[in-house]
């Protein structure tokens, strides 16, 4: 019962990121992805650089023609990319930090310019809604 109770108290003490929050790989296949492809006036695409370089940003090599990735590579890119968030957390990790302008709170400095302008900007709330773990 003494166990118990420690159990459960040590439960409830955990801050909210320290809890397992799955991420979803529906989500990050259908919706993330798309932003690392993403042609915008102004920015280079992510894939552009992404897919060679040996930051922990790596993506897979599209291939020859294709304009998406495959299944295979799908699965290796969401394993990279949950490295790089704080599961639960809609802020914390480089992939929500370092392509987000420093004035929004972002990084200082990221060689593929400012991504993102702001918080508010549909692509930066997408990579943010996934690493909560929300499935839509
Ligand atoms: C013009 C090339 C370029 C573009 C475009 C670019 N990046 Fe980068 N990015 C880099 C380089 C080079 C680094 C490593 C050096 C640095 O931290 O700036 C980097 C670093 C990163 C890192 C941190 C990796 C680490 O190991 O610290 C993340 C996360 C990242 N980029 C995400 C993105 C996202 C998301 C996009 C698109 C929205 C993007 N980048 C677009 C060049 C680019």
């Amino acid at each position: 019962m003494r166990r118990i109770s420690i159990l459960l108290l040590s439960t409830l003490l955990l801050p909210p990121a320290a809890q397992a929050q799955a991420l979803d790989y529906q989500f990050f296949k259908s919706r993330v992805q798309p932003v690392f492809l993403e042609k915008r006036p102004g920015h280079t695409r992510c894939v552009v650089c992404h897919e060679r370089g040996n930051n922990a940003f790596r993506l897979e090599k599209l291939a020859p023609g294709a304009k998406v990735w495959d299944e295979g590579q799908s699965r290796k890119n969401f394993e990279m990319a949950s490295r790089l968030v704080v599961p639960g957390d809609p802020q914390a990790g480089l992939l929500l930090t370092h392509p987000l302008a420093p004035e929004a709170g972002g990084s200082a400095y990221h060689s593929g310019g400012r991504q993102f302008a702001s918080r508010n900007d549909p692509r930066w709330q997408t990579l943010s809604r996934w690493a909560q773990g929300q499935t839509r």
